[in-house]
C-alpha cells in the first residue's frame, strides 16, 4: 500500500505524558514547541490518563478528524475511556490519553494473548507491568484501526521506555501499517544493578542478563523491555554511554542517540537572568531565615546554596557521595577559618506524612516577627510624624526638641516585641528534614546524614536541609517552583553513578547556574566531548569512572571547595559563561536527532519511496528552513557548528547506521520568534 509519508503523522507514547514523574515528562514537555512547529496537528502524544495531573494540564478538545473519530468512537463504543485535548504546555500538543482502568476487564485476557504470542510471563501483582501491558495492548487496538480507517498516511509510532513498548511487539505482530522508533532512557538492568553494590561499568560485557534479571524479580519486565528493543524498526537511546549499555544488556546496538534538549528561552540582556537570581535568591534566603530561626548566627550574604535534586535512586543519583563530600567540605571549612557558609538542598521525594512542626514553626515566627515589626515601624512613623509637626517641639529655631526612642516605641510595642523575640528562642538544632518521613529510621538519607553528623550545629560551616519532596510554587514553607529555586541556587551538584542523560544539569545550565555532574552521565560525557575543561564554563565533572570512590569524593570535595573561595564577581562571572552554553542544548539543534530517527524509521518501512537524490527524498524540506544561528559561546567549546553546514550534535559522536540525507542543521521559526535574539549579547567577562 502507498501511503503519504511527507505528510505522515507522529505519535509518541509514554508514560509522562502529561504526568510529571521525572525527565522523560521534561523530554516530552521541553520538546513540544520544535515537534509542532513541524508536525502542526499531524503530532498526537499517547499516554495513560491520570486524571489529577490532567485535569490541570490538559483541555479538552473535540474530535474532528473524521478517521480519528471513527477510531475512537468504535473504541468508545467498546467501554474504552479517553480524553482527547490538548496539552497546555508551549506548544500545545494533541495528547490522548486512555483511562487504564476502563480496560482493567481486558487484563488477563491480554496477558494470555502476550505470552502465547511473544512468551513473555506476567505475575499477577505487578501493578506497573499490568498498566504497560493495558497501555500497550490499547495503543496497538487504536493504530490497527486508525491504519485501516486513515490510508492515506504514513504513521511513526516513537515510544519512549519500556512502560510505554508493550505495543512494539504486536505491532509488529499483527502487521499494523505503521513504522516504529523506540527510546529507551536506561536499561531497567542497569538500574537495577547499580542501585546494587556491583562494579557494573567493568562488568557490562560480562552479566548474565536473564539471570541478574531473575535474581532481582523483574525478569517479565525485562523481556517487555526487551521484546520492544528488538521488535520496533528504530532503536535508539538517549546518550552513548546508555547506548554501550543497551549493546550489552538488551543485545541491540541503538541506531542513533537521541540526545535531550530543552526549550531555551534567551533573556534581552544578560543581566536579567543574574537578576532573577538575585530575586529568587531572596526568596530562599526568607526560608532559610525561618529554618535557623534563633540560631541564624550565619551571613546571608557569605552563604552559598547547593543542591541535589531529582527522583529518590539514594546511590544512581549519588546523594551517598554528596552527603560525604559534605561532610568533607565541612571539616575543611572549619579547619580553615572560613566565613563562608554553605546550605545544602536535597530535594528527593520520599513518603512523607506532614511537614514537621518545627518546620511550620520556624516560618511562622519569623512571619509574626516580620508582621509585628512592620506594624511597630508604621506606629513609630505616625509618633514622629506628629511630634516633628507639634509646635510644643519647635519653639524657636534654638529650641528644636529631637523625639528619644521612648517617644517612639512605647512600652506595649516593647512587650509585643519581646514576646516575638522569646518565640525565636529555641533549645533544639534547626531540623535536617522538612517532613515527618514514613520511615526515618530505615531511611538512607537521613541514616548518612547521622553517620557523617551533619546536625546544624552552630560550629558547622555546612548546614543541610533534606525536603522530600519535589518542590511547587504552593508549598507553604518553600514556595518556589523547581525553576525559581535553581536560579536562586549558587549550584547544582548531580554526583550520579547512573544516569543515562540527566535533565537536573542541563536545566542548570540554561538557567546559567553552575553544576557538578559526572563522567557517567550522559550529559557530562557530552559536554566533556564539546568543550576542552567544562569546569571553565562552570560545569564540573567529577570522574567516577576510573577513580576509586574516595577518590571521586575527594574530587567533588575540593569542586565545592574552590566554589567557596571565589567572590561575588567571579560567581557572577561564572553564571554568565554558564548560561552561554545553553545554545548547546537547545532543541533546535538536539531536535535534528529525532528527525533522523524518524527518517530512517520511514526509510525502513517504505524503502521504495526513497531515493538516494536529494531532490526526490521526501524529507526535503523546502520552505522555512535556517541554518542555526551562531553560538554567542566563546572560542573554547570544541563544536563544529562553527563550520555551518555541519554543527556537532551528541547524535554526530555516533552514527545513525543508516545513511540520512538530513546532514545540514537546521531549525524551525517557532511562532513569534525573533530570529536574532541572541545578538545582545553583553558580557561581563569580556
Ligand atoms: N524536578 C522537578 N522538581 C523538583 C526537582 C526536579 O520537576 O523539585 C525535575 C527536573 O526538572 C528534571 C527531572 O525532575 O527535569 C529529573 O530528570 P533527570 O533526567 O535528571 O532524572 P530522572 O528522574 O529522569 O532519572
Ligand atoms: C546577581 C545580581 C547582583 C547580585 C548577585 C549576587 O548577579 O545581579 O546584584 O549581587 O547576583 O550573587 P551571589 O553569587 O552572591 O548570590
Ligand atoms: C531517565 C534517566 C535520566 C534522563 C531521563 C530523560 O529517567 O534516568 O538520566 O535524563 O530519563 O531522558
Amino acid at each position: 500500500m502507498t501511503r503519504d509519508i511527507k505528510n505522515h503523522l507522529l505519535f509518541e507514547v509514554a508514560t509522562e505524558v502529561a504526568n510529571r514523574v521525572g525527565g522523560i515528562y521534561s523530554v516530552l514537555k521541553s520538546k513540544a514547541p520544535i515537534t509542532v512547529a513541524e508536525y502542526k496537528d499531524r503530532y498526537t502524544l499517547i499516554g495513560p490518563l491520570s486524571y489529577d495531573s490532567a485535569n490541570v494540564e490538559v483541555e479538552e478538545l473535540a474530535v474532528h478528524d473524521p478517521k480519528l473519530k471513527l477510531t475512537l468512537d468504535s473504541m468508545g463504543a467498546r467501554g474504552i475511556k479517553y480524553l482527547y485535548g490538548r496539552w497546555l504546555i508551549d506548544g500545545a500538543p494533541r495528547v490522548l490519553l486512555f483511562d487504564l482502568n476502563s480496560a482493567l476487564h481486558h487484563l488477563n485476557e491480554w496477558k494470555a494473548d502476550l505470552w502465547n504470542i511473544s512468551g513473555i510471563p506476567t505475575p499477577d501483582h505487578d501493578f506497573e507491568t499490568n498498566n504497560a501491558i493495558i497501555l500497550g495492548y490499547l495503543v496497538a487496538w487504536f493504530l490497527g484501526e486508525l491504519s485501516y480507517h486513515d490510508q492515506e498516511h504514513a504513521m511513526i509510532c516513537h515510544c519512549h521506555e519500556w512502560l510505554a513498548g508493550v505495543c512494539l511487539p504486536l505491532c509488529r505482530k499483527r502487521q499494523i501499517d505503521v513504522t516504529t522508533i523506540f527510546t529507551t532512557h536506561a536499561t531497567l538492568l542497569g538500574r537495577y544493578l547499580c542501585a546494587g553494590s556491583v562494579d557494573f561499568y567493568n562488568n557490562l560485557d560480562k552479566f548474565d542478563v536473564d539471570k541478574e534479571a531473575g535474581k532481582r524479580g523483574i525478569y517479565h519486565r525485562y523481556c517487555i523491555e526487551r521484546a520492544a528493543v528488538h521488535s520496533a524498526d528504530v532503536f535508539t537511546t538517549v546518550s552513548h554511554i546508555t547506548a554501550y549499555e543497551s549493546e550489552h544488556l538488551l543485545k541491540r546496538k541503538p541506531d542513533g542517540v537521541l540526545p535531550n534538549g530543552l526549550n531555551v528561552v534567551k533573556f534581552q540582556a544578560v543581566h536579567e537572568f543574574q537578576n532573577l537570581h538575585a530575586e529568587k535568591k531572596e526568596k530562599i534566603n526568607e526560608f532559610i531565615r525561618g529554618h535557623f530561626y534563633g540560631q541564624l548566627d550565619f551571613k546571608l550574604s557569605n552563604t552559598l546554596y547547593f543542591f541535589i535534586a531529582g527522583r529518590y535512586e539514594y546511590r544512581n543519583k549519588g546523594a551517598d557521595l554528596f552527603i560525604e563530600a559534605l561532610a568533607r567540605l565541612n571539616h575543611r571549612l572549619k579547619e580553615s577559618g572560613s566565613k563562608m557558609t554553605v546550605v545544602a538542598f536535597i530535594i528527593m521525594p520520599a513518603a512523607t506524612k506532614s511537614y514537621t512542626v518545627e518546620t511550620l514553626k520556624g516560618q511562622a515566627v519569623i512571619k509574626q516577627l516580620e508582621t509585628t515589626i512592620k506594624d511597630v515601624q508604621s506606629l513609630m512613623g505616625k509618633r514622629l510624624f506628629e511630634f516633628c509637626q507639634n509646635p510644643i517641639n519647635c519653639q524657636s529655631s534654638q529650641k528644636v526638641k529631637l523625639p528619644e526612642i521612648d517617644d517612639l516605641v512605647k512600652p506595649s510595642d516593647r512587650v509585643i516585641l519581646k514576646r516575638r523575640m522569646f518565640a525565636l528562642k529555641r533549645d533544639t538544632l534547626p531540623p535536617i528534614v522538612t517532613h515527618n518521613m514514613v520511615d526515618d529510621a530505615n531511611d538512607p538519607i537521613l541514616n548518612q546524614i547521622r553517620n557523617v553528623q551533619l546536625f546544624n550545629q552552630k560550629a558547622d560551616r555546612v548546614k543541610i536541609i533534606f525536603h522530600p519532596e519535589f518542590l511547587n510554587s504552593n508549598n507553604p514553607i518553600l514556595g518556589l517552583d523547581y525553576d525559581e529555586f535553581v536560579r536562586g541556587c549558587h549550584c547544582g551538584i548531580f554526583p550520579s553513578y547512573y544516569e543515562p542523560w540527566g535533565y537536573t544539569p542541563a536545566e542548570c545550565t540554561v538557567m546559567g547556574c553552575p553544576s557538578v555532574t559526572t563522567n557517567l552521565s550522559g550529559f557530562g560525557c557530552y559536554m566533556e566531548d564539546l568543550i576542552e575543561n567544562p569546569a571553565d564554563y562552570g560545569i564540573y565533572v567529577v570522574d567516577r569512572r576510573m577513580k576509586s570512590v574516595d577518590e571521586s569524593i575527594e574530587q567533588l570535595t575540593n569542586y565545592m571547595l574552590e566554589f567557596t573561595k571565589k567572590s561575588r564577581r567571579q560567581r557572577i562571572n561564572q553564571r554568565n559563561r554558564v548560561e552561554r552554553l545553553s545554545d548547546l542544548l537547545d532543541w533546535k539543534r538536539m531536535g535534528l536527532e529525532y528527525v533522523k530517527a524518524r527518517a530512517l524509521a520511514l526509510k525502513r518501512a517504505y524503502p521504495d519511496q526513497f531515493s538516494n537524490t536529494k531532490a526526490d527524498n521526501p524529507f526535503e524540506m523546502d520552505h522555512n528552513i535556517k541554518i542555526s544561528r551562531p553560538l554567542s559561546a566563546p572560542g573554547s567549546p570544541r563544536d563544529r557548528s562553527n563550520s555551518l553546514n555541519n554543527p556537532m550534535t551528541p547524535g554526530d559522536l555516533g552514527t545513525l547506521q543508516e545513511n540520512n540525507s538530513t546532514n545540514d542543521y537546521f531549525s524551525w521559526n517557532l511562532p513569534g520568534e525573533r530570529e536574532n535574539d541572541d545578538e545582545d549579547n553583553t558580557d561581563e567577562d569580556r
